[in-house]
C-alpha cells in the first residue's frame, strides 16, 4: 500500500464526487425539515461511557470495533460508532422538560474497526433522526414513513422495509430464556460467535449472519408470539399505522438489530441490488440513560448509511445532477490584461457565475487549453490591442462565435 493511499475501510472524497454527497445532504435537509426535525452536530468523540451502556456491552460495536483511545488526562475517549448515543447525551445536557420531544437530524461521519468489504467501512457517514422524549405508537410509524419519504424522494425503489418488535425491558428474560432453551439443543452446530452469544445475549443469535446456522434461526421461537398483550398491542397500533399511510413493509419476526438499547419497534430498509450489506437504514424506538442521567429517556429514529445509498443510487442508475462546471474563462495576454481581468473575474463572481482565469500570464494556446478542459462555456479574452480600443473579446465556446463588448460597459454594469 502506497503511503499516501488511506487507511483500508476509509477514503478521500474528492471533488468530483462530493455532487453525489451534496444530492443526498439535500434530499435529507429537505425531508427531514418537512417534519419538523432540526439539524444536531455533536462532537466526533465523546467519553467512552456515552457508548458503553447505551449500546449494550454485548454487542459487536462495543466488542470489538470501537475506536477507543486514552487523551493525555487519561480519560477514555471514543470516536462516536453510531449517532443515537452522543445525540442523547446532548439533549440530556440541554434537560428535556417532562413531557417534551425533540425532534433532530444529523449527517457525519461514524468510525467501526469493522473488516472492510463493499458497503462497509471503518469511517462511514450517517444521516439519521431521532425524536426524543415522547412515546407512541405513531410516533414511529411517522418515523418510518419518514424513512419511507426520503428514500422515495432520492429516488430509490427496489427496498424493503422490514419490521418487528423486541417488546419492553421486563419481558426480556422470559423471551430470553425461550430462545435460550430452543437454541441450547444446537450447540454443536453454533459458531464461536453465537455460542458466546448464548450465554451473554441470546437475542442476537436470530441476527446472526452464519450460514449454516439459517435453517435452525428460521424455526426458532417467533419473537412477536412471546411478547406481552401490552407490546403486541403497541406493535399492532403501529402495523395498523403504516396501513393507513399505504407503506409496503415485511414482518420480520427474526429482526433484532445489532444494538442493545431498542424497546418495542424496529425496522430495518433492506436493498436487495447491493450483496451482503443490503441494509441502507436501520432504527426503531429505545430507551437510553445517558451517563449522568437519573432517568432514560425513550425517543425513536433511524440512520442510513451514505455510502450505501450512493452504491443503491449507482445502481439503479439514479442521476445526481452535474458537478459545478465553469461558466466563464478569462484569458489575459500580458500584465495590464491582467489586472483588468482580475476585476472583471471579481464582478462576474460577484454575479455568481462560476469563473476562473490563468494567473501565470501563460501564452494564448495554453490559457485556452485550460478553457477547453474545464468546459467553460465562455472565454473573455484581453490583450494589448483589446486593450488599445478598451474593448474585451467575448467567445462562446459553444458555436465558437466571437463578439466583442466594451470593457467599461462590463465592468460598470454592477
Ligand atoms: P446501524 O444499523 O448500526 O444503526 O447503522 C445504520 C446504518 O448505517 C446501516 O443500516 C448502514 O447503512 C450504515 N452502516 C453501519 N455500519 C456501517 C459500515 N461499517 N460501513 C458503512 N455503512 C454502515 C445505528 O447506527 C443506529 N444508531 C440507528 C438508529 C438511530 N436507531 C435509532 N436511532
Amino acid at each position: 500500500m502506497a503511503k499516501t493511499e488511506p487507511l483500508p475501510g476509509t477514503s478521500d472524497i474528492f471533488p468530483d464526487e462530493t455532487a453525489k454527497w451534496q444530492f443526498i445532504e439535500e434530499a435529507v435537509r429537505t425531508t427531514f425539515q418537512r417534519y419538523g426535525y432540526g439539524e444536531l452536530r455533536t462532537p466526533i468523540f465523546e467519553r467512552t461511557e456515552v457508548f458503553l451502556k447505551s449500546i449494550g456491552d454485548e454487542t459487536d460495536i462495543v466488542q470489538k470495533e470501537m475506536y477507543t483511545f486514552e487523551d493525555r488526562g487519561g480519560r477514555s475517549l471514543t470516536l462516536r460508532p453510531e449517532g443515537t448515543a452522543s445525540v442523547m447525551r446532548a439533549l440530556a445536557n440541554g434537560g428535556i422538560p417532562q413531557g417534551e420531544e425533540r425532534k433532530v437530524f444529523y449527517i457525519g461521519p461514524m468510525f467501526r474497526g469493522e473488516r472492510p468489504a463493499a458497503g462497509r467501512k471503518r469511517q462511514f457517514h450517517q444521516a439519521g433522526v431521532e425524536n426524543v422524549g415522547k412515546i407512541a405508537p405513531h410516533i414511529d410509524v411517522e418515523c418510518i414513513a419518514m424513512l419511507d419519504d426520503f428514500i422515495k424522494n432520492l429516488g430509490i425503489s427496489k427496498t424493503r422495509m422490514l419490521v418487528n418488535s423486541r417488546g419492553v425491558l421486563t419481558e426480556r428474560p422470559q423471551i430470553a430464556e425461550k430462545l435460550h432453551e430452543y437454541f441450547s439443543s444446537y450447540k454443536h452446530l453454533m459458531d464461536e460467535d453465537n455460542l458466546r452469544r448464548l450465554d451473554t445475549n441470546v437475542w442476537r443469535i436470530l441476527d446472526s449472519k452464519d450460514e449454516k446456522f439459517q435453517e435452525v434461526i428460521l424455526n426458532a421461537p417467533r419473537i412477536d408470539e412471546l411478547l406481552s398483550d401490552e407490546s403486541r398491542d403497541y406493535f399492532k397500533k403501529v402495523c395498523e399505522g403504516l396501513d393507513v399511510l399505504g407503506i409496503d413493509y415485511e414482518i420480520d419476526p427474526r429482526l433484532v438489530r445489532g444494538l442493545d438499547y431498542y424497546e418495542h419497534t424496529v425496522f430495518e430498509l433492506q436493498f436487495d441490488g447491493i450483496g451482503a450489506q443490503n441494509a441502507l437504514a436501520g432504527g426503531g424506538r429505545y430507551l437510553i440513560q445517558p451517563p449522568g442521567i437519573k432517568k432514560p429517556l425513550p425517543g425513536v429514529g433511524f440512520a442510513c448509511g451514505m455510502e450505501r445509498l450512493m452504491i443503491a443510487l449507482d445502481e439503479l442508475g439514479v442521476s445526481y445532477g452535474e458537478e459545478p462546471g465553469t461558466d466563464a474563462y478569462l484569458v489575459s495576454l500580458g500584465e495590464e490584461a491582467l489586472k483588468v481581468n482580475l476585476k472583471l473575474a471579481h464582478q462576474l463572481r460577484g454575479e455568481g457565475l462560476k469563473v476562473q482565469m490563468d494567473l501565470e500570464n501563460r501564452g494564448m494556446k495554453a490559457q485556452l487549453r485550460t478553457a477547453n478542459k474545464l468546459n467553460a462555456k465562455k472565454c473573455y479574452i484581453l490583450g494589448d490591442s483589446e486593450l488599445d480600443q478598451g474593448i474585451i473579446v467575448l467567445k462562446n465556446m459553444e458555436d465558437s462565435t466571437q463578439t466583442e463588448i466594451k470593457i467599461e460597459d462590463l465592468l460598470n454594469k454592477g
